[in-house]
């Protein structure tokens, strides 16, 4: 008998209901399932508004599920906590702390001496390779520096997870993929689990192990698709490329999807 591993994450049926000041209810999310296992990188790709946020602030247990449930190792997920830690794409450094003081924060919140707070911040930035700015506040960091103070602000915590929103859209591409890979190299090296939200189909498949593909009105999961190259990954190899147009035919086919609900009301 085969014994199967714990899912790390369990999205197990969830729905997301907004309610609207025009009284309409948004279905953010409709009947969402999914697993994440221990230590993979999953990629969450869709366009605008088929819940990829929702999902993650649920994840994050920044907000409530409608219906269905989320577990985090068999426990249901009911307020943040250090096990999950959250990147967004912007803004989300203090501008009143240093770099060093911004990776320090959460501990600092849980009442860890100063020391040991020092400690830990001055690892994660060397793994972040950002020693030198330590003493910089977020105005003198370009934005992928930003970017990287904002992962080990989140790694410092030793999650089990990494949630990221669209980490690196507000980058220049260079910068991009370089984050891309530094990314990689710390997953191989820390073996967390990442649920990594993006609008970009390449960086979906150069990340990701599985790439959920999301479809909007309502969001639900529309496909599901393994990404079996082995790392680091060639973007220009021809299974790259048939990877690429594969998930980007499914996505105009919700365009014309859309299209057509809109030209039938
Ligand atoms: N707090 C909220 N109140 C009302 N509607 C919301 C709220 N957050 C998101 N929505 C709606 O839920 C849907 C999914 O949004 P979101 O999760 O942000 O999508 P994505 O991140 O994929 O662009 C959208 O229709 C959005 O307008
Ligand atoms: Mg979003």
């Amino acid at each position: 008998m085969t014994t199967r591993v714990q899912p790390l994450i369990e999205i197990d049926g969830v729905s997301k209901i907004f309610a609207t000041s025009d009284g309409q209810p948004t279905w953010a999310l409709q009947n969402v399932s999914l697993d994440v296992e221990p230590g993979e990188m999953v990629c969450v790709v869709g366009p605008s508004g088929c819940g990829k946020t929702t999902l993650l602030n649920l994840i994050a247990g920044f907000i409530d599920v409608t219906d269905g449930a989320i577990r985090l190792q068999g426990e249901a997920i009911k307020e943040p906590g250090p096990d999950r830690g959250v990147v967004f794409q912007e803004y989300a450094l203090f501008a009143w702390l240093t770099a060093r003081q911004n990776i320090e924060f959460g501990m600092r919140m849980r009442g860890l001496p100063k020391a040991e707070r020092r400690t830990r911040a001055d690892e994660y930035l060397k793994l972040i390779g950002l020693e030198r700015a330590a003493e910089r506040y977020p105005h003198e960091l370009s934005g992928g520096m930003r970017q990287r103070i904002a992962v080990a602000r989140a790694l410092v915590n030793e999650p089990r997870v990494l949630l990221m929103d669209e980490p690196f859209a507000a980058v220049d591409a260079m910068t991009r993929a370089t984050l891309q890979s530094e990314l990689l190299r710390i997953w191989q090296q820390l073996k967390l689990a990442v649920f990594f939200i993006t609008h970009n189909v390449e960086e979906a498949i150069y990340l990701s192990q599985r790439t959920i593909l999301m479809s909007p009105h309502p969001g639900q999961v529309q496909e599901i698709i393994p990404i079996d190259l082995p790392y680091p990954r060639d973007r220009g190899s021809p299974e790259f490329g048939v990877l690429y147009a594969r998930i980007t035919a499914a996505l105009h086919s919700q365009d014309s999807k859309v299209v057509h609900e809109e030209s039938s009301q």
